[in-house]
């Protein structure tokens, strides 16, 4: 069973409260995707909304922690040392267009360290918890990163810019690198999620530059909990900072890193 914290048990139920939301939300969307005026909005609607619950329900357990969460950006409490990283919605284009791919993040941080993350998807009831120091668990199931070696084994994740996003050429520079010397490159449309597959063993890797600390700061703790390896796109830490990211195994992180170097 996995080692659950109390304040990991207050976001559990938090993230379980504003998931219930956002079940009965993406289920109006299939409907909203015929109508003239769209889906967006609706879903903007449904993201503040889930954000809101969440700030709601963590506050009211931990009143004197701050915040840092997409929509609200940075909530500050008397409270220095803790505070939460939230992305309520990540996944928004799939949830804009009907794919129950999505997930809600909360990392907390302490003294500046990730100490507790949650990644969870409503849809799907799949929950990611991890806790610095106790490892990392799905559903109760212990999590390992995966243990291939070789690069022509290894399935990997990434995010692709799109319009308003920078880095095309590059990033069309980086996938021509991977998938020239690997078994295959997918890309789901969220980076929580996608952090939770690579402590799971589902992907051997997963990168992404421009990502915002509130996509990586639970993934981050789940990655490393899982025994992961994870830095940024210079080998150093400063994903938070950058919101570049690589994340893999011992093996193959190197592997992976000198092959994205090489192709920037
Ligand atoms: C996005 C997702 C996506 C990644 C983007 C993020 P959002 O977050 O994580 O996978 O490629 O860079 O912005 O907008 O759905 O919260
Ligand atoms: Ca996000
Ligand atoms: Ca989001």
């Amino acid at each position: 069973m996995p080692y659950l914290s109390p304040v990991l048990n207050v976001m559990i139920a938090a993230a379980r409260k504003a998931g219930r939301g956002l079940i009965r939300d993406f289920g109006e969307i299939e409907n909203l995707q015929v109508s003239m005026k769209g889906p967006a909005d609706f879903v903007s609607t449904a993201d503040q909304r889930t954000e809101r619950i969440l700030i709601e329900e963590l506050s009211r357990a931990r009143s004197g922690y701050g915040f840092l969460v997409e929509e609200s950006g940075i909530i500050e409490g008397p409270d220095k040392s803790h505070r939460f990283i939230i992305d309520p919605l990540d996944g928004t284009t799939n949830f804009l267009h009907s794919i129950p791919h999505f997930a809600i993040s909360i990392g907390l941080e302490r003294e500046g360290q990730i100490v507790s993350g949650l990644v969870f998807n409503p849809v799907t009831d799949d929950l990611f918890v991890a806790e610095k120091g106790h490892g990392a668990f799905h559903n109760s199931k212990r999590l390992r990163v995966a243990a291939r070696r070789e690069l022509k084994m290894s399935l990997s994740a990434t995010g692709i810019p799109y319009l308003g996003r920078e880095g095309h050429e590059r990033f069309i520079a980086e996938l021509a690198a991977v998938m020239g010397v690997s078994s295959g490159v997918r890309r789901f449309g969220s980076a929580a999620l996608d952090l939770a597959y690579v402590a799971m063993g589902r992907y051997d890797a997963f990168w992404e530059r421009g990502l915002k600390p509130w996509d990586i700061a639970a993934g981050i703790l789940l990655v490393r909990e899982a025994g992961g390896m994870i830095t940024d796109l210079d080998g150093g830490d400063r994903m938070m900072e950058s919101g570049d990211i690589l994340a893999s195994n011992e093996a193959l992180h190197p592997q992976f890193l000198k092959l994205l170097r090489g192709a920037s």
